[in-house]
């Protein structure tokens, strides 16, 4: 048995360069996926891994530290012969990327890794680094020739934040662009490889029962909920310039929002995909004051409980200015004008230092006419489709039914698949799918950009106008569900927040 992919058609043999080979992203997230990844025999026979770092380090010390990390944080537990294949593709290459000279010394490396790998000159680099160094990095590989080579293929991919507002977003794309096609450019938005979040395709576009009913004449209003019991802990330097809209919304909330509500795509090609994605981005309501003033609520979490443990308040965390005004809270209302959604608001939170943390995007259908049942009483639940993201993963749907225990009740009855991760599932990590995804250069669960172009226009509007606005912070305890006004945003259209 073959204990690699076929490649088919797909040149998947490649080198994966990772900038930041020696930092948090690559131990938690890269190097255990890639693990499993071989573990799945879901990489290609010729195939190796060089990450970069600056640290001083020998191949055996750099092996041993992943090693660890492995242990640490994969899903599987490490079995010898596997990691055994993994550590014989891993590489460490020390230099400093500020000095531009040091990318020619990098590309002779990866010469020589290619002859002995068989990797044909393909590459992959992952900016794993803060992203004051994407253009260094892109602007080294450019200097290098390492982008651009003949008869091989060289992809790039850039993790998140992409830019920090609409200018400086078009100004690192339009680096990127003088060096590598945008069909080679994967921005990861690791949301997309959550295994829930490809499910709403799936959900919507297999099930008549769901699809012929997906719209403003049946949906009562949507909600998407990133709720996260976390604070910043040791990250308040870089949260302090990004806040929850940069950090959620500006991203992975629009782009769980364009998939909730995109149209049926022609076929399930990338562009197809992200086109019918991009149109729901361009019909959200236009940002107006009037739209600021009451439809956006921003909140800071102050000292409070979470699980019985005492925790400090957002002004009290490393690195935070006493009189921060970063947003740990954001919930907002908002329409997109088409004809499928026209009227039906979507209603969106995220934030940190919540009493619960979980990713749900809750449907809530609107009311049968109280004609026959429930006349008097207006005690009617309504059918609610929840898509659990995380920690759970699946699908709950509440629907009413005769309450058997009694002659004429009606009662909410609870369906629910979603079972906790990692302890039942074990589903792959989102990084799993995203890097294979990458190697087979399927980039669809990566954003295309126009669609980061777009989401910008509408998050920097709001991020102005936060920026501007002097917010009376903290305004909600850790451990509660954030500002008493995000409620009262549902409430004065006579609706709620659903924790299901
Ligand atoms: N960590 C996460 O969970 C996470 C999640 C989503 C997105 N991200 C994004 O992923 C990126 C990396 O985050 P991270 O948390 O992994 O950062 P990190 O732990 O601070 O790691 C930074 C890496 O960059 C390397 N580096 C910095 N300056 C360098 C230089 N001049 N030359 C060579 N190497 C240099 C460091 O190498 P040395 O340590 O050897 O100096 C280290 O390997 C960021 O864009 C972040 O926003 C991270």
């Amino acid at each position: 048995m073959m204990d690699y992919i076929e490649s088919g058609d797909v040149k998947m043999s490649a080198i994966l360069v990772i900038f930041g080979g020696t930092g948090d992203l690559t131990h938690r997230k890269l190097i255990p996926s890639l693990y499993n990844l071989v573990l799945d025999k879901l990489l290609p026979e010729h195939f190796a891994v060089v990450c970069v770092g600056r640290r001083d380090k020998t191949l055996e010390e750099y092996r041993k530290d992943i090693k660890e990390s492995v242990s640490r944080y994969s899903r599987n537990k490490i079995d010898e012969d596997v990691w055994s294949k993994l550590q014989n593709m891993i590489y460490y290459y020390q230099f400093d990327f500020t000095d531009t000279e040091g990318f020619g010394g990098l590309k002779y490396f990866l010469e020589d890794i290619d002859q002995k790998h068989k990797t044909e000159g393909n590459r992959v680099f992952y900016l794993a680094v803060a992203p004051e160094y994407f253009e260094t990095i892109v602007h080294g590989l450019q200097i290098g020739n390492m982008a651009d080579r003949q008869g091989a293929w060289s992809k790039l991919v850039i993790e998140k934040p992409f830019g920090k507002d609409l200018k400086t977003a078009r100004k690192l794309n339009n680096k990127l662009i003088e060096v590598f096609d945008e069909n080679n450019i994967y921005r990861i938005d690791h949301y997309l490889g959550k295994e829930m979040i490809q499910n709403i395709m799936v959900l919507r576009f297999c099930n008549l029962i769901f699809e012929s009913i997906w719209n403003n004449k049946f949906i009562d209003n949507i909600q998407i909920s990133l709720t996260e019991k976390l604070g910043v802990n040791s990250r308040g330097g870089y949260y302090e310039h990004s806040g929850a809209m940069r950090d959620m919304l500006q991203n992975h909330i629009i782009q769980i929002l364009s998939l909730v509500a995109m149209e049926p795509p022609v076929n399930l090609k990338t562009d197809s995909i992200r086109t019918e994605k991009l149109k729901v981005i361009q019909a959200i309501e236009e940002i107006t004051p009037e739209f600021l003033k009451n439809n956006v609520i921003f909140g800071q979490y102050g000292k409070g409980f979470i699980d019985g443990t005492p925790v400090p308040s957002y002004r009290e965390e490393l690195n935070v200015p006493k009189d921060s005004n970063t947003e740990t809270f954001v919930a907002l209302k908002l329409h997109i004008n088409n004809f499928r959604w026209a009227g039906t608001p979507f209603y969106i939170r995220t934030g940190k230092r919540l009493g619960s943390g979980s990713a749900e995007i809750v449907v809530q259908f609107k009311d049968m006419p109280n004609i026959l049942y429930l006349k008097d009483t207006e005690m009617q639940e309504p059918n609610l489709l929840v898509l659990r993201i995380q920690p759970n993963v699946g699908v709950f749907f509440q629907f009413n039914t005769k309450d058997f225990t009694t002659h004429h009740g009606i009662v909410p009855t609870k369906m629910d698949t979603s079972y906790e991760t990692p302890t039942q599932g074990n589903t792959p990590e989102a990084y799993e799918r995203l890097i294979y995804d990458i190697l087979r250069g399927d980039a669809t669960l990566f954003s295309r950009w126009d669609e980061v172009e777009a989401a910008w226009t509408v998050a920097d509007q709001i991020i102005q106008y936060r920026e501007q606005k002097k917010s009376q912070f903290p305004n909600y305890d850790s451990g509660s569900m954030g500002p008493v006004k995000a409620f009262e945003l549902l409430a004065k259209d006579g609706r709620k927040w659903w924790n299901i």
